[in-house]
């Protein structure tokens, strides 16, 4: 089969691999679509902490069920969305049923051979049948949408709040979507790309210009000096791991959605004098993914307009290139097994 991998860094190349023979209780998945999405790009740039070269990426994709072992649900043919995760069931976080945060926690992808590929070898209890009217393309978001869907439920955001969102990638703009669903009266959201504030402005929220303007004094502007009710960090450095703090109200909350590649120095004495609350988010439970699935099928995502670029595997390097140029792309999608096999 046709794979996308990650052979040294800043090196992905497309190459014929064995297909995965599958164990009991496994699913062997056709896979339709897959995203890039920024650990990938950690992983490309030999950054990762885990991930080891060679790897087949990908843990965002969709497919379909080509071959199944063992005693399931699930029948050949099926269309599925793939949760990536993968806990060890036995940890003190797996023991209270928060799989999510498993001292272990592994994903398809970064710690085993995942979805840049023609077939992956998936668990079946990892496997989320899509609904008819949920298109494989739209299903390959699911993992970032759940990502949104676990950080809003995770806030104490609430009906006529207004939300600050810094950085308007991927997940910047779903957590708008899933925040503005949610009740946020306004959604204000800040990145330093025309291309991504353009986006922001078309999906409804507003935009901040962070190359031109004061984030800061934008906030209070907005807010009647008031500062946000929510300040989601979703940029990831140390310029907005200082705006978080000021831009955020008395008594507000702070969430950090971003994985830092260094630790940033945070104003924990700025935070006490506003009582602001902290609250960390990691990946997403079985719950969101489903919610995330539903909420895509029902058309209140806009999913399209996340969507930059659609390339077959033998791009491979082209779309790690498209990645490392946030003004020209958001999310790319592979079809490993191509276009004319969409469902
Ligand atoms: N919590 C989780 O489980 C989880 C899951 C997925 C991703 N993440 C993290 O979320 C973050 C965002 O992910 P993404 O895929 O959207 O990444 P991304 O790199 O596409 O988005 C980050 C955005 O921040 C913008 N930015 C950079 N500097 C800025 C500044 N000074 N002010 C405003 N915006 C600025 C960039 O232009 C970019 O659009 C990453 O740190 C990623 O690792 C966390
Ligand atoms: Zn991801
Ligand atoms: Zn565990």
């Amino acid at each position: 089969m046709k794979a996308g991998v990650y052979v040294s860094e800043t090196k992905a190349v497309m190459q014929q691999k064995a297909k995965p023979v599958i164990k009991e209780g496994e699913a062997l998945v056709k896979v339709s679509h897959a995203g890039i999405c920024g650990t990938d790009m950690m992983i490309y740039f030999g950054k990762h902490p885990r991930a080891q070269a060679p790897l087949i990426m990908g843990h965002e994709f969709s497919g379909v069920i080509e071959e199944i072992r063992g005693e399931t649900e699930f029948s050949l043919g099926d269309r599925v969305a793939v949760e990536p995760t993968l806990s060890c069931r036995t940890c003190e976080a797996c023991v209270r049923g928060q799989f999510h945060v498993c001292k272990k926690l592994r994903l398809i992808g970064i710690d085993q051979d995942g979805g840049f590929a023609q077939y992956v070898a998936v668990p079946v209890n990892r496997l989320h049948l899509l609904p008819e009217k949920l298109s494989s393309a739209h299903a390959a978001l699911a993992e970032p949408v759940a990502v949104a869907v676990h950080t809003v439920r995770r806030s104490r955001l609430k009906v006529g709040d207004q939300a600050v969102i810094l950085g308007a990638g991927p997940i910047g703009l779903l957590i708008g979507m899933i925040a503005k669903r949610a009740g946020a009266k306004k959604v204000m959201i800040s990145d330093i790309s025309s291309y991504r504030l353009t986006k922001a402005k078309e999906l409804g929220f507003i935009p901040i210009d962070a190359m031109k303007k004061d984030v800061v004094k934008e906030v209070r502007l907005l807010t009647n000096d008031v500062g946000a009710d929510v300040v989601f960090e979703v940029a990831g450095n140390q310029i907005t791991a200082k705006q978080m703090v000021e831009t955020s109200r008395i008594q507000g909350e702070i969430v950090v959605v971003s994985v830092y590649k260094k630790a940033p120095e945070v104003d924990l004495a700025a935070m006490h004098f506003k009582e602001i609350s902290l609250t960390t988010t990691r990946c997403y439970t079985k719950e969101d993914f489903q919610t995330a699935i539903d909420l895509l099928a029902s058309g209140e995502i806009a999913a399209d307009s996340l969507i930059s670029h659609k390339l077959p595997l033998e791009d491979i390097q082209a779309g790690f290139e498209f990645m490392q140029r946030p003004g020209e792309s958001l999310k790319v999608l592979f079809v490993p097994n191509g276009e004319e096999n969409e469902q």
